[in-house]
């Protein structure tokens, strides 16, 4: 059999699957509150949750349902070892900045945990040591450099030869006291918190615009507004740009999951590998048993369409060191990722005081999560936050391997937006069920997909965002977009933006579609 049978056929999250799924309103009138929330994600709920601790309303607003987004499809490593990070954030913006960023993390840690024990919320949340190892002779001086800037940070950083697991290493590093939890157990008590007293959380409310003014405007899709004194965007992508230029300096990596209970043994610990291919592994109790979360695999959302390999790979690996039990869940996701590699936290620009965002959390956002609702939920009361400083979206970016992340960033859009504009469509239309492909109508690409059932359905392959070409992506069977990662369905409705518009998505065959769109 091949390995890639052995893989449960849908794609699902087992941090969803093993959580209620929760049935909040839909906003259904005009309403005020003191601060508006786009994005119930980590963050969206944390800030929600601190900001009603602090006596201010809120309203939380969510497209879909609270936490199945980023959130929901992560390895939920809560942790301040982000593989190799603090050399670069030390040479990039030197030892304070570097110092901060330890402690923000640090700090998300133990908040957690206190939350945890002050409100008994039973979310598996356990401390134990980090790893990050290499296997390559190549990696084992950047691992060196890396535990001596971080204890020079005061984190307790050790080397390591040797680990308790089923292969050699040349190197690794060990944090001492990280953690990893069941990260939607714990924020949905959080939400709970959150209605009531003139709070809210609704679901099914798309924020589609921000009118600026005093009061602040949400603009939402069921024809509603939310006016609000600040607003904070906590959704991933920022769905509102506002002069900001986050489409070019954000790029979206995927990212791939498989969990499956193993006969051996799995250590008290998480690990990650600081090379590429990565690889992530941890354990987490379930209803099955210890199930080990085998992750990695990233590439840039978009690029690339045989996105089954990328589980293929994962299966591989996991084969060659475990003996596997079974395969019970596979998911994938996708982090927007900064130029320098910090997150953007704090005000939208230098001219907005009353816009907030978090976003750029890399594949590091249930500790810089955390970290972001304490920092905006402190801007917001107090004006000010001890690590705010390091997080500043408006960073002036001098040093030289993040200038050359933008440029690169910059081309590959211009790149993709021009590529895809020229590449030929498919001629042949004859498209066998499970089979996607874009083919041409009349000059026009159409990205036409066929179901199990024999049913075609073809859309429009430019995204709504800002005009890429779309890639089809296999093994989640949507529509991706290689520029800033907006995803769609193959009927063409959004499953993650930047885009706020759907797809133009018609039912037929190409002879009849041709008739109805074109003419
Ligand atoms: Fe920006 Fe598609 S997400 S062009």
């Amino acid at each position: 059999m091949d390995t890639v049978d052995m893989l449960p056929e849908v794609p699902s999250s087992f941090w969803m699957y093993s959580t209620e799924t929760t049935n909040y309103p839909q906003l259904n009138e005009d309403l005020k509150v003191d601060i508006a929330i786009v994005g119930g994600g980590i963050v969206g709920i944390t800030t929600a949750y601190l900001l009603k601790q602090a006596g201010v309303s809120v309203a939380v607003l969510d497209a879909d349902r609270i936490l199945q987004g980023t959130t929901a499809h992560t390895t939920s490593k809560l942790t301040s070892q982000h593989a190799i990070i603090y050399a670069k954030i030390k040479k990039q913006m030197g030892e304070e900045l570097a110092r901060l960023y330890a402690e923000a993390n640090q700090y998300a840690i133990d908040m957690v945990e206190k939350i945890m024990q002050e409100k008994s919320i039973q979310c598996d949340f356990v401390r134990l040591p980090a790893y990050t190892y290499t296997q390559s002779d190549q990696y084992v001086g950047q691992i060196e450099d890396e535990i001596d800037t971080a204890r020079s940070l005061g984190i307790e950083a050790s080397f390591q030869k040797e680990l308790p697991l089923p292969f050699p290493v040349k190197a690794a590093m060990r944090f001492e006291n990280q953690a990893q939890f069941h990260c939607l157990k714990f924020l949905k008590e959080l939400a709970r918190d959150i209605p009531g007293q003139g709070s809210h959380i609704f679901e099914q409310t798309k924020a589609v615009n921000i009118q600026e003014g005093n009061p602040l405007t949400v603009v939402t899709e069921p024809g509603h507004q939310i006016k609000a004194n600040q607003i904070v965007i906590a959704s991933h992508f920022p769905f509102f740009d506002g002069g900001g230029f986050y489409f070019s300096r954000i790029y979206l990596e995927r990212s791939y999951v498989v969990a499956a209970t193993i006969k051996e043994e799995f250590p008290e610990a998480h690990f990650i590998s600081a090379e590429d291919p990565g690889r992530s592994l941890r354990y987490t109790p379930s209803k099955y048993g210890r199930l080990v979360l085998f992750g990695g695999e990233h590439h840039k959302t978009g690029h690339g369409t045989d996105t089954n390999k990328h589980y293929k790979n994962l299966l591989d690996f996991a084969n060659q060191h475990y003996q596997i039990d079974k395969i019970y869940y596979r998911w994938s996701t996708h982090d927007c990722v900064t130029i320098d590699g910090v997150p953007y936290v704090g005000n939208l620009t230098a001219r907005s005081p009353n816009i907030y965002v978090a976003t750029g959390f890399g594949k590091w956002g249930m500790s810089n999560g955390i970290a972001s609702a304490k920092i905006l939920s402190d801007l917001i009361i107090t004006g000010d936050n001890p690590w705010a400083q390091v997080y500043s979206p408006s960073r002036f970016i001098t040093s030289g391997s993040a200038l050359k992340t933008f440029v690169g960033i910059n081309i590959s859009v211009a790149e993709k937006y021009i590529t895809g504009k020229l590449e030929p469509g498919d001629t042949d239309k004859n498209i066998e069920k499970g089979e996607a492909r874009v083919i041409d109508i009349d000059g026009h690409r159409i990205g036409a997909y066929r179901d199990a059932q024999g049913t075609l359905h073809m859309v429009d392959t430019t995204c709504t965002h800002l005009g890429c070409e779309l890639a089809w992506n296999d093994a989640e069977k949507s529509w991706d977009c290689p520029c800033h990662g907006s995803r769609f369905t193959y009927e063409g409705e959004i499953v993650e933006g930047p885009a706020i518009n759907k797809l133009q998505h018609v039912k037929g065959e190409p002879n009849e579609v041709e008739a109805r769109i074109f003419s």
